[in-house]
């Protein structure tokens, strides 16, 4: 067992900027724990960039109209008091990147240049070309790195966390390279372990490690999980795989056409076209495939994102990892052809429920929370593009304060020996275990189950069968036997606690999808398509109690800007 002050779980954005943070007091050590090498994780894989009112495109935005924007496009479900702390921060974290290295894209004065992006009402995206998270990734790396007193555990699968009911001890690990179980008691644990869109594992775009592992993991500890029916479909996944094709593409002019040449945007969204946020172009694109107004059939239905209009060299210069995606993915070159594209599952707007915006606190003290693992909450029912790595900067700044402050003010808390022991225990077990269920069967019932039944259209029907089924294949999981029984890189080990992380996940977004009827922001039901806000606007709670889900709602609070229609 080792001590640490400071215990990071997860080493993208959310979590290294976290530790970066913690770790100013020298006195304070800081693991960050992570189940890839950090510079794989998935903020790599952001492309458009994060937003902040810097004024350089338009020197008539503000934080205030970041913070309204982000308001309507949560379909008024956000905390708005956490929504303008959030936007009022947002500039003093991107110019501190700056300062730190990451090589934004630039007006010709020098400046940092700005985008437009969905339902702004500013050009207000930061960005570097269409790289930006890798660059923040890597900018951040180096900055945890040059800190003596953050050590980094790589390649560690979080198992549990320690707690006396009150108080959070350490977390149990598993490492990956050669199979042993390790126990860190900290002080302080700042989960920063991603979503988990990989639930629909057929078409997402996120990092097949993106399983929910930190959420499941609080979740199963007696932690409640907030709106987490929310699921954002980005509009624009490449139709063959569901790979990411940022939003960018719409921002520097990209249009979506149909079969019959239409930018039909015009028929959903006129004022914002391209634009308009992403749960109303996912759904948009939807709607003209099912009237038949899109190519193809069944799941491989599209529609065109045409960008030929912007020429070989913006789209070089802007877009050369979207161009390269296009090329290598769904054999189409950009500068020459329009690419077929789909919505894909994204981004999950709830998480690991947060009782303070300002310090990240969890209901369990000394746990905290912070990136989409958590829901803080600023996205509602719809995040805005280029908001997510901005959230994650603010408010993993701020988690970094209130864990490392915490910190010095608590002792250890003594670990016995059955804790200890626990994590090897629950290893042996699964090694042990027989049976002849199939992993890769029950993960793929798992994607087509929460595709079609807890997608963009979801009903009553559709969401009762997919939380019937998901807990059928809940118990199915305890018969899938582990084939390799090495202790050395199992990754057939770990994709089976991966499993069942997605699997209480999955289960848990239809029970409170289920619950939810009325339609908001991400969440559409068919047979409730009015927002009500006289019954739901408020979030959900839902805990884990055994194999038993419990719901419950609380106040949206609303200091700003009263419910209004949400139009584009
Ligand atoms: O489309 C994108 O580049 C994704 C950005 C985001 O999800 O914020």
């Amino acid at each position: 067992m080792r001590d640490y002050d400071v215990v990071v779980v997860g080493a993208g954005g959310a979590g290294l900027r976290t530790a970066i943070e913690s770790a100013r007091d020298p006195s304070i050590r800081v693991a960050v724990v992570s189940k890839v090498y950090p510079t794989r994780s998935h903020t790599g894989a952001a492309q458009g960039g994060l937003n902040a009112a810097l004024g350089n495109a338009d020197p008539s935005d503000s934080p205030e109209a970041h913070a309204f924007d982000t308001i309507k496009g949560s379909d008024f479900l956000a905390d708005q008091d956490a929504v303008y702390f959030m936007c009022q921060q947002a500039p003093e974290v991107v110019y501190e990147l700056d300062r730190w290295g990451v090589p934004f894209s630039r007006l010709p004065d020098g400046r940092i240049a700005q985008r437009p992006f969905g339902g702004a009402s500013f050009p207000r995206t930061v960005f570097s070309a269409d790289r930006t998270g890798h660059v923040l990734l890597h900018t951040l790396f180096e900055q945890a790195l040059a800190r003596e007193n953050i050590d980094f555990f790589n390649e560690f699968f979080l198992l549990d966390l320690l707690h006396d009911g009150q108080r959070v001890k350490g977390v149990v690990l598993y490492d990956i390279k050669n199979g042993e179980v390790i126990t860190l008691r900290a002080k302080a644990v700042v989960l920063a372990t991603g979503g988990f869109a990989r639930i629909y594992w057929q078409r997402s775009t996120n990092a097949i490690g993106n399983t929910g592992d930190g959420v499941a993991v609080a979740f199963r500890n007696g932690i409640p999980l907030k709106d987490i029916e929310f699921i954002q479909f980005h509009p624009t996944g490449l139709s063959k795989t569901g790979i990411l094709l940022s939003e960018a593409c719409r921002g520097e002019g990209g249009y979506l056409i149909n079969k019959l040449g239409e930018r039909f945007m015009q028929r959903y969204a006129p004022a914002k076209m391209e634009l308009a946020p992403r749960d109303m172009v996912s759904r948009a694109i939807e709607y003209e495939i099912r009237e038949g107004r899109g190519f193809g059939e069944g799941t491989s239905a599209y529609v065109l994102l045409d960008l030929r209009h912007l020429g070989e060299a913006k789209i070089k210069e802007r877009l050369p990892q979207v161009r390269q995606l296009a090329i290598d993915f769904e054999g189409v070159d950009p500068v020459y052809d329009p690419v077929p594209i789909r919505p894909t599952a994204h981004y999950c707007m709830g998480g690991i429920h947060i009782e303070n915006y300002k310090t990240s606190s969890t209901p369990l003290e000394g746990l905290y929370a912070v990136g989409e693992c958590a829901c803080v909450s600023v996205h509602g029912a719809n995040r805005l593009g280029g908001n997510s790595l901005i959230e994650l900067l603010v408010f993993g700044k701020f988690a970094g304060i209130s864990a490392r402050e915490y910190a010095k003010q608590v002792d250890f808390l003594p670990i016995t020996q059955g804790e200890l022991r626990k994590g090897e225990e629950y290893i042996e077990k699964l090694f042990k275990r027989e049976g002849t269920e199939k992993l890769a069967d029950i993960r793929r019932r798992m994607g087509e189950i929460t595709w079609e039944k807890v997608g963009i259209f979801r009903d009553e029907k559709s969401l009762s069968s997919a939380y019937e089924e998901l807990s059928e294949l809940l118990e199915r999981w305890e018969r899938i036997p582990v084939v390799d029984k090495s202790r050395i890189f199992n990754t057939n080990l770990i994709e089976l606690l991966e499993l069942r992380n997605m699997l209480e996940l999955a289960r848990a977004v239809a029970f409170c999808a289920l619950h939810r009827r009325e339609s908001r922001g991400g969440h559409y039901r068919e047979d409730f398509p009015e927002r009500d806000d006289d019954n739901f606007l408020k979030h959900s709670l839902v805990w884990q109690d055994g194999d038993r889900l419990r719901l419950e709602y609380k106040e949206v609070r609303i200091t700003h800007h009263q419910p209004a229609e949400r139009k584009y």
